[in-house]
Order: structure tokens, then sequence, then C-alpha cells
């Protein structure tokens, strides 16, 4: 929990009950008027039964859905980022729409593209009515989100991937949650605020006006409590032994100081799958690391790994 969500008017806000009713996600921001603290629906997000998060995360979720405000996460490669939005739409029901961000991407794909050469070629070879416009209106997602009756939840996914124009040029519709179709003259405002959650794997520096309008966490590692519980989400019948093993070894791996691409929550869960699929015994991975394909991705970290010596290996024996 952020340390001064934790107190508020001298008052600490740590338990399970004031976190329910919303007073502990609200008191982020003292800029909130106090009648709005009232009307605030309860927090809604806890995490599901196939993502857990650690308490932080499920405050700053909470609090940007209670701000309506875009939430920007971010945090290292296989953190759990991109999942976090689908949990976020189960948990709260709602349904999502994803914008996986290109580098190529425009902001105004996300909302529309008319079809001109759709248009044009119903007006040259069929017999069909061209003089409604809208017919050639194709929404992306961020369109589709504000077109919705109901709430949604939707992913901006690697908006970093995109040049810096990109997150500016969303500023007002992000604001607004509203936007113009210039070609048929239409504004169109989202009924219900959807959930925004947008990514970044800090490629590029957003711009400040952008960050000023979100709500930010970065998802900090899972300890190791944590992630003993992720890891069983993926594989509930683990052995303990298996598990505890493979931690000690995926800790102290991430903490070489030689290896430069850390393996991850995602890399962690392949390799303790692929060595239970080929049934390795626990007491080899004492002097070897197995499938360590699947946790470093980089030659030279395999080569930095190679390089240290067979006593640090069995340094880190349980
Ligand atoms: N908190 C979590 N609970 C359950 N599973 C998790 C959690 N965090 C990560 N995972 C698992 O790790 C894998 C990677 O997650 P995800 O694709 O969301 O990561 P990411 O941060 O978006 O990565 P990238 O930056 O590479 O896109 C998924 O299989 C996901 O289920
Ligand atoms: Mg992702």
């Amino acid at each position: 929990m952020f340390p001064w969500l934790a107190e508020r008017d001298g008052q600490r806000y740590d338990d399970e009950a004031s976190r329910r009713d919303g007073r502990c996600a609200a008191s982020i921001d003292a800029r909130v008027p106090r009648g709005m603290l009232r009307t605030m629906a309860p927090t809604t997000f806890d995490g599901t039964a196939g993502y857990l998060v650690a308490p932080e995360l499920r405050d700053a979720v909470n609090v940007a859905i209670d701000l309506e405000k875009p939430l920007l996460i971010k945090g290292e490669p296989g953190t759990g980022k991109t999942r976090l939005a689908e949990a976020v739409a189960e948990s709260i029901g709602a349904p999502l729409f994803v914008w996986n961000v290109k580098s190529t991407s425009k902001a105004r794909d996300g909302l529309y593209l008319y079809d001109t050469v759709a248009r044009l070629n119903d007006a040259r070879f069929n017999d069909r009515d061209i003089r409604d416009i809208r017919q050639y209106i194709k929404y992306g997602p961020l369109g589709r989100a504000l077109l919705s009756d109901e709430r949604v939840v939707l992913l901006i996914d690697e908006i970093d991937k995109a040049d810096m124009e990109f997150p500016n040029d969303l500023l007002h519709e992000l604001d607004r949650m509203s936007f113009s179709v210039d070609e048929t003259g239409e504004t169109i405002t989202a009924k219900k605020r959807p959930v925004v959650i947008i990514t970044s794997n800090n490629e590029k520096e957003l711009p400040d006006a952008f960050l000023r309008r979100c709500v930010f966490h970065f998802i900090a590692f899972p300890d190791e409590e944590l992630m003993k519980d992720i890891v069983r989400v993926h594989q509930p019948d683990v052995e303990d032994k298996l598990l505890s093993s493979c931690l000690v070894r995926f800790y102290w791996l991430r903490k070489q100081p030689d290896i430069k691409k850390r393996p991850s929550t995602s890399e962690l869960i392949d390799w303790i799958a692929a060595l239970r699929r080929a049934g390795i015994p626990v007491e080899r991975l004492e002097g070897e690391m197995p499938f360590v394909g699947l946790l470093l991705k980089k030659e030279a970290d395999v080569e930095a790994l190679v390089n240290v010596k067979t006593g640090k290996l069995r340094s880190i024996r349980q």
C-alpha cells in the first residue's frame, strides 16, 4: 500500500473493511472533493482465481476505477501487465476491448477508419446506396469502447511502441471520453466511462501531459511468497520441493550481475512446466540448470551463466 494511502485525517485505514468501503482508495488524491468520496463506488477489484495481485496493485486499480482515470501500468516484461486488464474485466464483469499498439499505430486508428476504398468500389461496381457514409466508418477499439452502452475495460497495450505523438493525440479523448467523426459530423460520448488500462514497457518516455492524466503503478517484481502462489495458479499440483528449489535458483539467477535480461514470471512458469513435463528430479537442479533456454533468452546471458563457477551453483543448494 502507498504509505500516504494508509493514513488520512490522522487515522489509519489499513484494514480490509476500510479498503472495501473505498476510504482507503479515495485518500490517494487529496484533490478529490470530499462530497465525491461518499458517492464513489465501492472498490471492486481484488484479483481473480487466475490472477493474483499484490495489495499495492490492487489499490492502484481500484483508485483508477473510482477516479475514472486511466491506469498506466509499467513493469518488467512478463510481470502480468497485459493479463491484469483481462483480470479486471473478468472481475468487474465487463467486456474487454484490446488495442495492441504497434510502432506504426496512430491515435486515430483506435477511434475509427473511414473506408474510402470500399465506398469507391461500391460506387463503381455495386448498386449499393453510398450516400450513408456511416456504413463506411469502421470503429477501432477505443471508438467501440466509447460507443458501448455498458461499462467496458479498454486495454491499450504497449503504448510506448508508438511514437511520442500517439499519447499526446489521445489526451482529449481520454479526458472527455468523447470524439467526433468528421465525415458524418457525429460526436460520440461514452455513456459509461470505460476502465482504461494502459501498459508500457518503458521503451520510450511518455509526455508529461499524458502522465498527468493517469494513475500510475509500477508492478514490483513479486517476492518469493507471491511468486509461489502465482506459480500454483498455473500449476496447482506442483510439488512443494520442486517449487521451492526452482524459486531459489530463479531468484539467484536474477541477482547475478552479469545477466542482462533477467528472467521474469512467465519464464519461471514455463521453466517449471518444462522440468515437470520432462520428469527432471529435483536433485538434478543442485548441480545444473536444465532447460536454461526457457529462463535466459540471450546468448551472452547463457555464456555468463556457464562462466559462473560450479562452486557458485553449489552455493545455491538448499
Ligand atoms: N500476478 C499474476 N498472477 C497470475 N499469473 C501471472 C501474474 N503475473 C504474471 N502472470 C503470468 O505471466 C505471464 C505473462 O503475463 P503478461 O503477458 O500479462 O505479462 P506482461 O507484463 O504483459 O509481459 P510483456 O511486457 O512481455 O507484454 C502470463 O502467463 C500470466 O498468466
Ligand atoms: Mg504484455
